[in-house]
């Protein structure tokens, strides 16, 4: 038998909501049909932005957005995106598919789009093909108060108030798509960069560093600790490797396992990451911001290698509750993850074509989770089965405690054995359960997924497995599925 400790009483870390952060690029039809579809479409919209995805993120409760890259941001020049959007000049998005962007959502439309979904903005800066003083007055732009330069040019664009502002990037993958630096020459841009950046607010904006490998990450926090609030890393999973990503809908059990074991994985990333942090911040000052994770496929047959779109099934929600799980264990020094990206891209929460929409099975995770939003780490110990295959393993079960203000425990789990059922006895210390109730989230098969045809193949239905005794709770998880409980 499976066995969980659960110390419900105990616990004094916050599990931040921008650990359930997203991630909106100008890349394939992440911005352009997944959010903006202009003030004239025939899709219903709210100034250009469309009803059906600002209601989904709206019930998400989806607490950040990063925008505009990715690679982008290191390409994209935010005075082209202001003004009337017919004189806006356009530009070639270079790395996705050498598109033509016409800058129509720009700054006016981001910062209208956090206060229609009521997200924090998380601003990535262009330090690859930009300057200091764009990147500076961009800054000005948004927060300035007061009358300025930039604050004027705003109040002429139509917005007099300044933009509640806390996050910003100064850069993106400057080891790569970011200007193929090496990490001395980037350290010395980013102290640059950050003395400049002001809130002119009077808040103080919370600077995340581009960091990459340990290699990279320990040359930046020697050089840069002082100035930095947050350090940038992305980790991506592949069904092979980068070169052998696989389908996202055809695969079989060894597909299923090798991207689960691939995710989990992130946990010794996070983990090698805070070690370089610890040397040089003991007190946990500096967050880990891991602004880009989640599964990478190849892309649907058919469409355009540059878009990125992929399908999602239960294997992606299975991912993206093991790796939420992970970042909840790492609360103290993870201030923020980002899952890649918000629509039509990647591991993606909403899919459209034209006018439908359907929510992924990872939607339906990011929902299940969102109540351990900015509640109180409950400390876990658990003991379970392996679940093997090819001479390779992991534990079968996943698993997340915490508490909220009321004294409600909440539990994620996830049984990541895609054939067999798991038996877990959890030991609740120091609460007197008096009741319990759920939801799981399973497929009919493991590759099971929704369409435009059939958005409801996978959805969160009421769980009966879980059953409260003298002796603790019991819970039966179904195979590959995940499972949130309410315990009071
Ligand atoms: O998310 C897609 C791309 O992956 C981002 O633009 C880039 O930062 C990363 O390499």
């Amino acid at each position: 038998m499976n066995k969980l400790v659960v110390n419900a009483d105990l616990g004094d870390v916050t599990i931040s909501r921008h650990i359930q952060g997203h991630f909106a690029e100008h890349l394939g039809r992440c911005i352009y049909e997944g959010i903006w579809v202009g003030v004239d479409s025939p899709i219903p919209n709210t100034r250009g932005m469309r009803d059906d995805v600002l209601d989904a993120l709206r019930a998400l409760k989806m607490p950040n957005v990063r925008w505009p890259g990715g690679c982008f941001a290191d390409t994209y020049h935010w005075m082209d995106g202001i003004g009337r959007s017919i004189d806006r000049p356009s530009m070639v998005n270079v790395h996705w598919g050498g598109v033509t962007e016409n800058n129509h959502f720009g700054t006016h439309e981001f910062f209208d789009f956090c206060e229609l979904v009521g997200t924090e903005p998380y601003v990535c800066g262009n330090v690859g093909s930009g300057s200091v003083r764009e990147m500076a007055e961009w800054v000005e732009y948004i927060t300035m108060p007061g009358a300025s330069p930039m604050s004027d040019l705003r109040r002429d664009n139509g917005r007099a108030e300044p933009w509640p502002l806390k996050y910003w990037a100064v850069g993106n993958e400057n080891w790569g798509c970011g200007g193929n630096m090496r990490p001395e020459y980037y350290a010395d841009l980013y102290r640059q960069y950050a003395c400049f950046l002001r809130h002119f607010g009077g808040d103080k904006l919370y600077k995340v560093a581009c960091g990459h490998t340990d290699e990279w990450n320990r040359v930046l926090v020697d050089r840069c600790h002082q100035h930095m609030d947050g350090i940038s890393i992305h980790y991506y999973t592949s069904e092979g490797g980068w070169n052998k990503k696989g389908s996202a809908t055809e695969f079989d059990e060894a597909g299923w396992f090798a991207m689960l074991r691939g995710g989990s994985l992130v946990e010794p990333f996070i983990r090698k990451t805070a070690g370089i942090l610890d040397a040089y911040d003991p007190a946990g000052r500096i967050g880990i911001i891991l602004d880009e994770w989640g599964s990478w496929y190849n892309v649907e047959p058919g469409t355009n290698p540059g878009f990125l779109y992929q399908q999602n099934t239960m294997r992606d929600a299975l991912l993206a509750g093991l790796s939420l799980n992970i970042f909840n264990a790492w609360a103290k020094r993870l201030h923020m993850a980002n899952i890649a990206q918000t629509i039509n891209v990647l591991q993606a929460m909403i899919l459209t074509e034209g006018g439908r929409m359907v929510r992924t099975p990872t939607y339906h995770v990011f929902e299940m989770y969102n109540v351990h939003q900015d509640a109180t780490l409950v400390p876990i110990s658990l003991d379970c089965a392996k679940y093997e295959m090819n001479g390779q393993s992991i534990a079968q079960v996943s698993a997340s405690a915490s508490r909220r203000a009321d004294g409600v425990l909440h539990l994620t789990l996830c049984n990541l054995h895609h054939a067999d059922s798991a038996d877990l006895a959890i030991d609740l210390r120091g609460l007197a359960a008096q009741s319990v109730s759920g939801r799981i989230l399973v497929g009919d098969r493991i590759q099971a997924h929704n369409t435009f045809d059939q958005p409801d193949q996978v959805v969160p239905v009421a769980f009966d497995g879980a059953r409260l005794s003298s002796d603790g709770l019991l819970v039966q998880l179904p195979a590959a599925s995940v499972v949130v409980l309410a315990i009071s």
